[in-house]
């Protein structure tokens, strides 16, 4: 039988084991790097997730999470507003804490640039970033990555964490979708 994200699916961008790979050395070095220190992951809703799932799974010192939610996007998925709001705030403050941001995806990086200011506002005792995929040619602010797992090519791609519409993010592997079903 055909899957129903078959038919979006023009081909695979990054497999299963290859994220589970880099995953797992984005871990050891995180766990290297703050092997002192008090870490706080914090996840960037909804697409974060299962990158954040897999991740801190990779990470063998003590640490802990957090949540935000921002909308930039609404139900468009091509192109970037460069309005950001913050949908669901953290739950705890984070002043004097290391922040490590979890994000599944950079594009033009209006949404990270927009949340790296508004935590540094909050004074933590330092802020990070690691990204599952770095869309790197359609940046227009600079973004400082910290932990980049792939630099991908500006495609539209959906599934680990990322959305389709809101649908497939359960897919554990990266495919680009078939241009002929992206709904502008
Ligand atoms: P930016 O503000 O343009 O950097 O957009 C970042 C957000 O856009 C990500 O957190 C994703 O939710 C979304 N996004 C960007 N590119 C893609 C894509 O190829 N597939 C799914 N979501 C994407
Ligand atoms: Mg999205």
């Amino acid at each position: 039988m055909t899957a129903v994200w078959e038919v979006y699916l023009q081909e695979t961008l990054i497999n299963e084991d290859e994220l589970q790979a880099k995953i797992k050395e984005l871990g050891a070095q995180i766990s290297e790097d703050y092997r002192d220190k008090d870490l706080l992951l914090i996840c960037i809703l909804k697409g974060g997730v299962l990158f954040l799932t897999d991740l801190m799974r990779q990470i063998s010192i003590p640490h802990e999470i957090d949540f935000l939610a921002v909308s930039s996007y609404g139900k468009e998925i091509r192109d970037s507003t460069g309005v950001v709001r913050i949908l669901k705030d953290l739950d705890e403050p984070i002043d004097g804490r290391h922040i490590l941001i979890v994000e599944d995806i950079i594009d033009t990086g209006h949404t990270l640039d927009y949340i790296t200011r508004n935590l540094i506002a909050r004074k933590p005792a330092s802020l990070k970033i690691c990204t599952l995929l770095d869309k790197a040619e359609r940046r227009e602010v600079e973004i400082p990555i910290d932990y980049t797992g792939f630099v991908i090519p500006n495609k539209f791609v959906f599934g680990f964490g990322l959305d389709l519409d809101e649908k497939f993010r359960e897919l554990p592997f990266i495919g680009v979708v078939n241009p002929g079903m992206v709904v502008d």
